[in-house]
């Protein structure tokens, strides 16, 4: 059988994930394996129709696609996603229906179930027949049992493709709304709010004034009494998206420097402000290609927050609330950053009117918890992901990272790895061997225990 692989490692042939694809083939040879790097050549594939049209052929005269790609911020990279923009901006998407299909990841796991559903649901707006996910971790490769797991997963697929078994579709088409957003007559000042000094930038992809979003960010802008900054990402210098170099790692300095504008700007203007908001408009299921590159080029400062105590929030036009996957990046996104998040207003429902409103309501409270640093608890979203770079940072990529690594022990995050916390230290010593005595445990009542320290708060009139 033919298999057309869909490389989305901007490395190219140097690529780990590819790796994955060498061993199937060694095990496999009876099948041809056409490896094209998408990822690598995009600018080519973008530029000359004939390279794309001759990727499109070889996807139609395969028996199985495959996807393989490393995780990028939570998604794919912006290289990849900028070929999957193309395959519906350019009606490609007849050579994908029905095609056998699996998706391949490699990543540390962070976010890799974003990727993936963000690729399963690409999958089935090709109406693809999906046959499963890989979510493979970097280096199961080099582990004989999970060798061997990858290969079961691989020989299964192709026993689908060989005796077409039917297959699930779990998304259903966006349904996009017909509605134009018109914002009503503009406040007075009166009722305007004030930025307090505060610094607000809005980050877009669109600000053309004719669009709803374009509209939807004037509103925002008119709701403050001063100026804040709207830059449109198309007109930062970006010469091109992360090539994962790694040179980063080591100091945090990225390849690119001097070379564009990107970390100047990310640094003089973004990391500067003190309100934050990021809007774009919904395309396919995530935002667009140049969002994702801007996304990708901040992975230069790798593990390390740079926007550090922020309130930030999105304005979206589009399908957002029927796309919960994305909802979860942007709010891990904040959550690592250690920064608030906010909300998201988007045109997806409601009145022009109610729109208006919202956007007020959320330029006031992006001011009101500036003023007062409130940054709310985070959630699984933020604390899991940082305890999974943590792990990683001290342990199998310290060499990488050395840079996140010095950060982080200088910055107290190691502070409660591995299990530093002194309280928790005390009560193990004195309770564990008291538990172990039957008598003493079945007359101790762990409600009662576990409120002893609580009542002690609410009974202090001091705290
Ligand atoms: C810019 C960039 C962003 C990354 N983002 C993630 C991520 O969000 N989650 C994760 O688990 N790994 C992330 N990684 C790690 C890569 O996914 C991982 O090293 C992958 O195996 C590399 O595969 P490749 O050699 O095929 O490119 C990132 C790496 C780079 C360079």
């Amino acid at each position: 059988m033919k298999f057309a692989i869909l490389n989305g490692s901007p490395k190219g042939a140097e690529s780990v994930t590819m790796q994955y694809i060498l061993y199937i083939k060694k095990k496999h040879p009876e099948h041809e394996y056409n490896i094209i790097n998408i990822a690598q050549t995009i600018k080519k594939i973008e530029n000359d129709e004939k390279r794309f049209e001759d990727i499109i052929l070889q996807i139609k005269e395969s028996d199985g696609v495959m996807w393989g790609f490393p995780l990028y911020v939570m998604l794919v990279c912006s290289q990849y996603k900028r070929f999957i923009e193309l395959i519906f901006e350019r009606n490609a998407e007849a050579a994908f229906e029905n095609k056998y299909t699996f998706v391949l990841s490699t990543s540390i796991h962070f976010y890799d179930h974003t990727a993936q559903n963000y690729m399963h649901s690409i999958c089935d707006d090709l109406k693809m027949k999906y046959v499963g996910n890989y979510p493979a971790d970097s280096w199961d490769l080099l582990y004989p049992k999970r060798r061997a797991r990858w290969l079961l997963f691989v020989e299964d697929f192709i026993n689908h493709v060989e005796n077409k078994y039917p297959t699930s579709k779990h998304y259903t088409p966006l349904k996009m709304r017909d509605f134009k957003y018109t914002p009503g007559k503009e406040l007075d000042d009166s009722n305007k709010i004030d930025t307090d000094g505060k610094k607000i930038l809005v980050l877009s992809d669109e600000t053309n004034e004719n669009t709803n979003l374009g509209k939807m960010i004037k509103r925002f802008k008119d709701s403050f009494s001063s100026e804040i900054e709207i830059i449109n990402i198309n007109d930062i210098d970006i010469k091109g998206g992360c090539i994962s170099c790694l040179q980063c790692g080591y100091d945090h300095k990225c390849s690119y420097l001097g070379k564009d504008g990107f970390i100047e700007f990310w640094e003089n203007v973004v990391m500067t402000s003190d309100i934050l908001v990021f809007a774009g408009v919904i395309k396919d299921r995530y935002l667009s290609s140049r969002w994702k590159m801007v996304q990708d080029r901040a992975f230069y400062m790798t593990h390390t927050p740079t926007l550090i105590g922020k309130q930030m929030g999105y304005i979206i036009s589009g399908p957002f609330n029927q796309i919960p996957n994305i909802a979860q990046t942007f709010q891990a996104h904040v959550e690592i950053q250690d920064s608030n998040f906010v909300d998201t207003i988007s045109d997806e429902f409601g009145t022009s009117e109610d729109i208006d409103a919202l956007l007020h309501d959320f330029a006031r409270r992006l001011v009101t918890y500036s003023n007062v640093n409130y940054i709310k608890p985070i959630t699984f979203l933020g604390e899991g992901g940082k305890k999974m770079f943590r792990d990683d940072i001290y342990g199998r990529n310290r060499f990488v990272f050395l840079a996140d690594h010095e950060y982080y022990e200088k910055h107290g995050f190691y502070d409660t790895f591995p299990q530093n916390d002194e309280r928790a230290k005390k009560l193990n010593e004195k309770l564990i061997p008291l538990m172990r005595i039957d008598r003493v445990r079945n007359k101790i009542n762990m409600k009662q225990e576990f409120l002893r320290p609580f009542i002690k708060v609410i009974e202090d009139s001091n705290k």
